[in-house]
């Protein structure tokens, strides 16, 4: 199954990841539900969207949803689907703020595919009404895992050759699910944890890496730009 996806062209900036990490911790310190926290994750993903466009950064990509975190109970995995639906949902906003919606993945017709037909349709609507904007490219992670990602392009490259040494780095780039996407330019991980936890592990072989205290719903400005100061250096 193809999204509808029309192709991603090049624009100039940096490409920025993040892991946000630290949901739970947030809510439990306040004694709220581990869900609550992520509701707040949610909503200051929505406010650093539009933080990292006003700051010219071209593309942002986030982990939603690993392919891991199916395990996790499934009251908290039903309200992170939610979430993503609401995300998803923002068309208003990312339309005012020219952001583009991109998905990576495992793709939904392939063996271990879990993405429920709501999140697909989610995914697929948001990505045909942001199709024409202009501006940075927000490509949210979900059922994404690094590993069964190069596993899946090498496997593709090797079906594709006859010759398994004439194989080269485009080739696996090609067969990416980010094959459209440039390398990562800069890694942010929040909450304390100095993990890459099996994202982007291709991507980010020439990324700066920034590991903050602050929890994903603490990210604010000021945090970005001193992650974005890496850069310069
Ligand atoms: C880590 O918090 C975050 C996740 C498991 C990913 C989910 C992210 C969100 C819900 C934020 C909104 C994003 C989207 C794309 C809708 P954690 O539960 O691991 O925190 P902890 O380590 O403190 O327990």
């Amino acid at each position: 199954m193809v999204l509808p996806m029309n192709a991603i062209l090049p624009i100039p900036g940096p490409h920025v990841a993040c892991i946000m990490d630290g949901n739970g911790r947030w809510a439990k310190r306040r004694g709220l539900p581990r869900t609550e926290g992520h509701t707040a994750g949610e909503e200051n993903l929505a406010e650093v969207v539009r933080i990292a466009s006003s700051r010219g950064i071209a593309y942002l990509t986030v982990f939603g949803f690993s392919t891991e975190n199916w395990v996790r109970p499934k009251a908290e995995v039903r309200h992170i689907l939610s979430l993503h639906k609401r995300l998803f949902g923002r068309i208003q906003e990312l339309n005012e703020n020219n952001v583009r919606i991109n998905w990576i993945g495992r793709p939904f017709d392939e063996p271990g595919a879990r993405t429920p037909a709501f999140v697909q349709r989610a995914i697929r609507q948001a990505i045909a009404d942001t199709a024409t904007n202009t501006g940075m490219v927000l490509t949210v992670a979900f059922d994404y895992g690094s590993r069964a990602e190069l596993l899946r392009a090498a496997q593709r490259c090797i079906s594709e050759t006859s010759s398994t040494a004439s194989i080269t780095s485009e080739d696996m780039q090609s067969h990416l699910y980010s094959s459209e996407l440039p390398d990562v330019d800069l890694l942010i991980r929040t909450s304390g944890e100095s993990r890459i936890s099996n994202f982007l592990l291709w991507q980010i072989a020439r990324a700066k890496v920034y590991f903050t205290e602050r929890s994903w719903p603490d990210l604010d400005a000021s945090e970005i730009d001193k992650a974005l100061a890496l850069l310069r250096k």
